[in-house]
């Protein structure tokens, strides 16, 4: 168990608490636009870099010195045992680690090119385009439709039928609950819950979508439904995923970042080289279940 104790609800998109009013394309706070575009690029452009990485909470390092390149519409596993950083490497994708005080990054994380911990970079903004699903389907207790509808509100983003629907679609969830939206989102199964939610965080549509442990709740058919999800949405979006389940890393992931203890980097690499011929002794011990 971790201690992941950010209120991840409200937070994942809306951090501070403020509803962005005009929304567009940029990260940086309407009143100081810095240059630089975030257009989307052709595969295997890297759309998110990190270098020389490391998250301190208070004096306790969790993620030391990970430098790695995120390639756009690709899946990219995490794996690692238990405490090795993998949700604090993920939060600080979306800047959700601002929400732990005791929280301290170091090191550069570009979204294309642009420092996402640049003084002028607006967090809620920046989870518009980076948006995160986490292990327990966390819907809000409104309607079906309401739920989607916060995704777009809370980044000022016009509530349509049509983007309601586009979303519910993307997320595979549309013709089981098109004729209940107005029905509370928690009446809904696990696995429908968690599409849901990830209808919520693709409705403001993002470049990156996050997901931590996304199916570890559910049950193998759920689950199931989840992974052919990823698979498609990866023709949209980039998706990082933090999974325990190796063979779901191998089923679904391109890329895989294998982390271990102390928060290191030990490989990371295509999928099927981590899998099937990692560099490092250890990630094959903990691929083969030797520890961890
Ligand atoms: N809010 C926090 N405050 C203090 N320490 C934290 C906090 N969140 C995580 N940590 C510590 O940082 C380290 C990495 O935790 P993290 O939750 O990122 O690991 P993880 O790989 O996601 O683990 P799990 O697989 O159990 O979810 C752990 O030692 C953990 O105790
Ligand atoms: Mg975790």
């Amino acid at each position: 168990m971790s201690q992941n104790d950010v209120p991840d609800t409200e937070a994942q998109t809306n951090a501070g608490g403020e509803t962005r009013s005009d929304p567009d394309d940029s990260l940086v706070r309407t009143d100081v636009r810095a240059t630089g575009s975030t257009g989307h690029g052709g595969s295997n452009e890297t759309v998110v870099e990190t270098r020389d990485l490391d998250v301190y909470y208070g004096d306790e390092r969790a993620i030391d010195d990970v430098s790695m390149e995120i390639p756009e519409h690709q899946v990219t596993a995490l794996i690692g045992p238990s405490g090795c950083g993998k949700s604090t490497f993920l939060r600080c994708v979306n800047r959700m680690n601002d929400l732990i005080d005791v929280a301290r990054v170091e090191g550069t994380i570009t979204l294309r090119g642009t420092d996402i911990y640049d003084s002028d970079v607006d967090p809620v903004a920046l989870r518009r385009k980076v948006g995160m699903v986490f292990q327990k389907p966390n819907p809000f207790p409104k309607s079906i439709r309401d739920n989607v509808a916060y995704g777009l509100e809370v980044q000022g983003r016009d509530v349509t039928e049509d983007r309601i629907e586009e979303s519910l679609r993307a997320a595979a969830l549309w013709e089981e609950v098109k004729d209940q939206l107005d029905e509370s989102g928690l009446a809904l199964s696990g696995g429908q819950q968690q599409r849901l939610c990830i209808a919520r965080a693709i409705a403001p549509d993002p470049e990156i979508v996050l997901m931590d442990e996304p199916t570890s709740a559910l049950d193998p058919v759920a689950a199931s439904k989840i992974e052919d999800l990823i698979d498609e949405l990866v023709e949209d979006y980039t998706v990082v995923i933090v999974t325990h389940n190796m063979q779901q890393a191998a089923r679904i992931s391109d890329k895989t970042a294998v982390f271990l203890t102390g928060g290191e980097l030990v490989e990371f690499d295509d999928t099927t080289t981590v899998f099937e011929n990692p560099d490092d002794d250890r990630v094959e011990d903990y691929i083969t279940g030797k520890f961890g």
